[in-house]
């Protein structure tokens, strides 16, 4: 069964591979994606979505434009990490295509209603665009089929503060009113995705493929590894982003567990941390209305870098790579 797909990105290094595996993933069908302040400001977000979509065949799906700032704080530029592009300093074309005139929020909204109960949101940069959603109209959560967010730690510590995952530490309490709505959800956090890391040598592997996605992916990649390089002193770059898209396709890929989770808005330390209660019936007691979240602790990593890898080159879909389609 093929289930249609929003994301919400901010894109974004890993979000363009994100894009680009969701749309090569036969399980998924991207009929949107929302943009949102991040890694770069939503405007640029939305360029490097089109610029993605249209390298992937995939110029018919809709790009909105959401929040530009979180929904307390201003937004700061991380502009070293993904690049002052977002696409690691490339000089990417400008795309042909242009955003929709309908904001993000709206077209979230929208979806919710016309696949009502389907519609899986992958959520991969700040969750304010979704926060604003449930707040406009609570009944969204009902129509959402799955939410998987790529945010949060629950055991590995955090990359933003030293228990604090980006996406949630960007905007805690937009977090905070997703992770405590009445939506299915899925969480995959640094406790997964920093254990699926690619190197040069699949940098150098996308190069030589042929493949238009593919080569995408060589050419912003080494600015990632670069960064990785700088602050951990490993040459590889965890594919966060890409294993939302993959948990959404197969879900078997990743180990969950149902656990109470609340998100930290007050922390000096920890504000925007992702706090789960593993004590059992202790933690019912002192929580009872504590939202529960299916929180991703083991992950296959062989299996979803083989997925990557080969969805990445496989060509667009219907056609044999180096072969005219008849
Ligand atoms: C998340 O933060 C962003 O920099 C990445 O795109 C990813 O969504 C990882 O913490
Ligand atoms: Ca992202």
């Amino acid at each position: 069964m093929t289930h249609p797909l929003l994301m919400d990105v901010d894109t974004g290094i890993d979000d363009a591979l994100a894009l680009l595996l969701a749309v090569r993933s036969p399980e998924l069908e991207l009929i949107g994606v929302g943009t949102v302040a991040g890694n770069v400001d939503p405007q640029l977000a939305a360029t490097n979505t089109l610029r993605v979509l249209e390298v992937a065949g995939a110029n018919d799906v809709p790009v909105a434009i959401g929040a530009a700032a979180p929904l307390l704080e201003p937004w700061a530029d991380v502009g070293w990490i993904h690049g002052e592009d977002g696409m690691g300093n490339t000089a990417q074309p400008t795309p042909t295509g242009a955003p929709s005139a309908e904001g993000a929020v709206h077209q979230l909204l929208r979806l919710s209603h016309e696949h009502a109960g389907r519609l899986v949101i992958v959520a991969i940069g700040p969750l304010t665009n979704l926060a604003l959603a449930l707040r406009l109209d609570p009944t969204v959560a009902a129509r959402i089929g799955r939410l998987v967010i790529m945010g949060g730690s629950v055991r590995d510590g955090g990359n933003r503060g030293a228990w604090t995952e980006a996406n949630i530490g960007v905007d805690p309490e937009a977090a905070a009113i997703v992770f405590d709505a009445p939506v299915a959800r899925t969480m995959v956090g640094l406790d997964v995705t920093m254990q699926t890391r690619i190197d040069d040598a699949d940098v150098a592997m996308f190069a030589a493929s042929g493949d238009p996605a593919a080569e995408l992916a060589a050419a912003i990649l080494p600015h990632y590894l670069d960064v990785y390089e700088a602050t951990s002193g490993i040459r590889a770059c965890a594919m966060h982003d890409p294993l939302a898209v993959a948990v959404a396709a197969r879900p078997s890929l990743v180990g969950t567990r149902r656990l109470p989770l609340r998100v930290e808005t007050a922390g000096r330390f920890t504000r925007g941390m992702t706090v789960v209660d593993q004590r059992g019936p202790r933690a019912a007691r002192d929580d009872p209305d504590a939202p529960t979240t299916d929180v991703a602790l083991t992950v296959d990593t062989e299996a979803f870098l083989a997925l990557l890898r080969s969805r990445l080159t496989s060509g667009p879909p219907g056609a044999v790579r180096g072969i005219e389609a008849p």
